[in-house]
């Protein structure tokens, strides 16, 4: 049973009306994934799309030996949306990182209320907008920096404001998310550990200079 007020604290669902919101919440079921569980694999068929509730879901591409991790998915994401409009089966795979919580939503349900009111594509837009953006930088940062500058920038964008924090993923799939070998990742880290601009703990790190951090990874 998933409450309406769900769906009203997530902003993409912010343009729907009341009674469209409550419909939502009597479509939706909530799954529960353990870490490593698949919510699906890319090129599956698609029939619904989901929003994470609690934990953290990974979107990711794989080859036979390498992964690349496109995004992470935190409480209050939604993801599996793609394959509603284009048709063509998952783009990518889903796998929990930790245990969560995930709501279901079936196509079917937004199809409707999409018909209902066309306007709500706006929001629609508007994600896959900020997508193009995210994935647009993520381009250029593979052009113009180096794997140790990509490095910088993915721990500064995981720290946010706080200088010390948990990576919530393991090196290889930091790694996975950098583009480049663990190898190469662990060797850039252990040089911001030499020259002082980062502590390393096991999965616990620390900013000590966010500044040199900061011109490294631009
Ligand atoms: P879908 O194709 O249905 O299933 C895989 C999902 O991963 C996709 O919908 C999006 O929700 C998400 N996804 C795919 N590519 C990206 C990306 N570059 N950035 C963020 N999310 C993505």
């Amino acid at each position: 049973m998933v409450k309406v007020e769900f769906f009203s604290s997530i902003e993409f669902f912010q343009v729907f009306s009341p009674e469209a919101l409550e419909r939502f919440a009597a479509a939706a079921s909530v799954q529960t994934f353990m870490r490593g569980d698949h919510a699906f694999a890319e090129g599956d068929e698609a029939k619904e799309m989901f929003i994470v509730k609690s934990g953290r879901i990974a979107i990711a591409n794989r080859n036979i030996d390498r992964e690349s991790l496109l995004a992470l998915m935190n409480p209050g994401d939604l993801f599996g949306e793609m394959a509603l409009f284009d048709g063509q089966g998952r783009s990518a795979g889903a796998r929990a990182l930790e245990q969560s919580e995930v709501v279901v939503l079936p196509y079917a349900s937004m199809t409707e209320e999409l018909k209902l009111d066309p306007d709500a594509l706006w929001a629609v837009v508007g994600l896959f907008s900020r997508r193009i953006r995210v994935a647009d930088e993520a381009l250029a940062d593979s052009v113009f920096l180096d794997v140790t500058g990509r490095t910088a920038k993915r721990l500064l964008d995981i720290a946010g404001d706080s200088d010390e924090f948990q990576l919530p993923i393991t090196q290889e799939e930091l790694a996975g998310m950098i583009g480049a070998s663990r190898e190469r990742v662990n060797k850039a880290i252990a040089q911001f550990v030499r020259l002082g601009w980062m502590e390393q703990h096991e999965r616990t790190y620390r900013i000590v200079d966010r500044k040199r951090m900061t011109n490294r990874a631009s």
